[in-house]
């Protein structure tokens, strides 16, 4: 592996104001978005919608790379261009989703393990030659009243460690996903335990495999409240808890953490990071974004799977693209949403 190429390309992929675009839902997930808003899920119609993406005017001046599925990094364009060359054209670095997805943990049928490891060397080395730079694989973890089990913990971090030295080996920077949900009525001092708990036996687990921390990125959860939680914390004590237990337990040699959006609304995804990013105090890593449903949804719904609404729908993820890219900067402010609306 070359140390110098895995350690700049993580840096690009954190680049001042820029942040990352996750389109990797698989065909379920995507079909059953598409379904919500009655658009037929169909090899074709994935495409197009991806191709939106991967073609919109000026996306790369925010977004540094795009995640996708395998079916995707296999798809052309309309015009016959493998979609990953699309986006390299473009400056956007073409990342994959390598997991297999998340299973029931045996023994604890309230918990999850991502499953993946088994062929992964050999499907990096395919990717690879495909165009991809970087990687990601995601752990789910759940709040409840007795969960998570250290055991779901420690086999996660576990697992996500053996899939980013297998990343670096075949020269491509592992994305770090550990997720804990917002699910559930736990509060934002639970959230933060909880996440504090998983980022320490995450990077443990890195530390065990011989992981290069230069070389990936992590890419964790915001420390809010449970979805359910009759409190709901304000933007600036998400800001201040967040960025309080990453200082504790992410390492400095960490180029970038990148967030991933969770369920949160758009705009309040955008708020909590140019909240994070306007604290003062020690960051010694860039901090940015790698939404999915943050950065996508608006488009979606523009797009409606209609030809017509292309360009309108592009227009709309170019802007929160460029809320986002402002957030990366701590440079975001409300009066940009106002500007949205009376465009
Ligand atoms: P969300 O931003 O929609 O949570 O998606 C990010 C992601 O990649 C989840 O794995």
């Amino acid at each position: 592996m070359n140390v110098q190429d895995l350690d700049s390309t993580a840096r690009a992929l954190v680049a001042e104001g820029k942040g990352i675009l996750a389109a990797d839902e698989t065909v379920p997930t995507l079909t059953k978005r598409f379904d919500a808003l009655k658009i037929v899920s169909t090899e074709d119609s994935r495409r197009d919608y991806r191709e939106m993406f991967c073609t919109t005017p000026g996306a790369a001046a925010f977004i540094s790379g795009m995640i996708m599925y395998d079916e995707t990094i296999r798809q052309k364009s309309a015009g016959g261009t493998p979609l990953a060359d699309v986006l390299t054209k473009q400056g956007i670095l073409p990342g994959i989703k390598v997991d297999t997805g998340a299973k029931t943990l045996a023994g604890s049928p309230d918990e999850k393990i991502t499953e993946g490891l088994d062929g992964l060397r050999e499907r990096l080395k395919e990717y690879r030659a495909l165009g991809a730079r970087f990687a990601k694989w995601r752990a789910v973890i759940r709040i409840g009243e007795t969960i998570p089990s250290p055991r779901c913990v420690s086999a996660n971090a576990h697992a996500l460690a053996r899939y980013a030295t297998l990343c670096q080996e075949q020269g491509l920077v592992p994305i770090v996903e550990p997720e804990v949900l917002m699910d559930g009525a736990h509060t934002l001092e639970r959230c933060e335990n909880v996440t504090g708990f998983v980022l320490h036996s995450v990077f443990h687990a890195l530390f065990e495999q011989g992981v290069r921390l230069e070389g990936m990125l992590l890419k964790p959860n915001m420390v809010i409240s449970g979805k359910d939680c009759p409190k709901q914390a304000s933007v600036q004590e998400v800001a201040t808890a967040t960025l309080r237990c990453l200082r504790r337990h992410v390492p400095a040699a960490v180029p970038g953490i990148v967030f991933l959006s969770g369920g949160q609304p758009s705009v309040t995804a955008t708020a909590h990071l140019d909240a994070i990013n306007r604290l003062g105090g020690p960051k010694p890593w860039a901090i940015s974004f790698s939404y999915g449903r943050a950065l996508q949804d608006v488009a979606l719904e523009t797009w409606h799977g209609k030809k017509e609404n292309l360009k309108a729908a592009q227009q709309a993820f170019h802007y929160r693209a460029k809320c986002n890219s402002a957030a990366a900067a701590g440079r975001y402010t409300d009066g940009m949403e106002r500007e949205a609306v009376g465009r």
